[in-house]
């Protein structure tokens, strides 16, 4: 198999580099973070009109709770304030909203208010927007492996396809181009199994300067590629 990378299906961005936008102007790291949810739903709108089906943001890994409370508790009342909004504008553009994530570590009100925003447009039929909220991959995999114990499977009938039914990420297809900016070259606990054989595209554009361009770049990247998932390219066969 050859598979000639055109449009990816599913994009997956690792928003990453708000604190040192905010740090670059003398500015508090949170104004980074309200910069970089200002870009979500236009970036989301830029993948939508090029083609693509999914896009999954890194918005808050299991890994974050690790920051200072002050800024846990910004990044949770930036959810907290934007979710709706962003809801409406899902419904407008007819984009679907989701989460993923754990999400029994929020307040009962933020996860009503996640709720009541994922269930505004679920009717809707273009992009899917996913938001990755409270996500690690390590955590997804091992509630995944509880829940079919939980179901009692045997041995025998664990595959990839009951792990993949049992992610977050369920019903969802792979990954196909993984984008970080923010210049690190890790994947810092992002969807592990989801993007086993996805493209990987790197770039030092920091989250909240991230906009059109840097989208048909990526995608420009992405459609250079040669797919072959294990397998020889075309005619290449002696
Ligand atoms: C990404 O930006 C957003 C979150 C992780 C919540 P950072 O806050 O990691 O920004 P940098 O990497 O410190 O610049
Ligand atoms: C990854 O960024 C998580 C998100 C963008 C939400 P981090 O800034 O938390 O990752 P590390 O610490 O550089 O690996
Ligand atoms: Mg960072």
């Amino acid at each position: 198999m050859n598979t000639a990378a055109r449009t990816p299906r599913h994009v997956a961005v690792i928003m990453d580099g708000n604190g040192r936008w905010a740090r670059k102007r003398g500015l508090p790291r949170v104004v980074g973070h309200q910069q970089g949810v200002d870009r979500v739903h236009p970036v989301a709108q830029a993948f939508a009109h090029r083609g693509v089906e999914y896009l999954t943001l890194y918005a808050f890994s299991t890994e974050n709770w690790r920051r200072p409370r002050s800024e846990v508790s910004a990044l949770l009342r930036l959810l907290s304030t934007v979710i709706e909004a962003e809801a409406r504008a899902c419904l407008r553009d007819n984009m679907r909203l989701r989460l993923v994530g754990r999400v029994d570590q929020l307040s009962p009100e933020l996860q009503a208010k996640v709720k009541a925003a994922i269930e505004m447009n679920s009717e809707n039929t273009g992009l899917t927007l996913c938001l990755a909220f409270d996500y690690g991959s390590r955590e997804e995999l091992v509630r995944a492996a509880r829940e079919l114990a939980l179901r009692g499977l045997s041995p025998d009938a664990v595959d990839e396809e009951q792990i993949a039914r049992s992610l977050y990420t369920a019903g969802m297809p792979d990954v196909d181009l993984l984008v970080r900016c923010g210049g690190e070259l890790r994947l810092s606990n992002f969807l592990m199994w989801q993007a086993a054989y996805a493209e990987l595209c790197f770039t030092d554009v920091l989250w909240p300067d991230f906009c059109d361009t840097d989208v048909d770049n990526a995608l420009e990247e992405y459609s250079r590629r040669s797919r072959r998932f294990g397998a020889l390219p075309k005619g290449d066969t002696s």
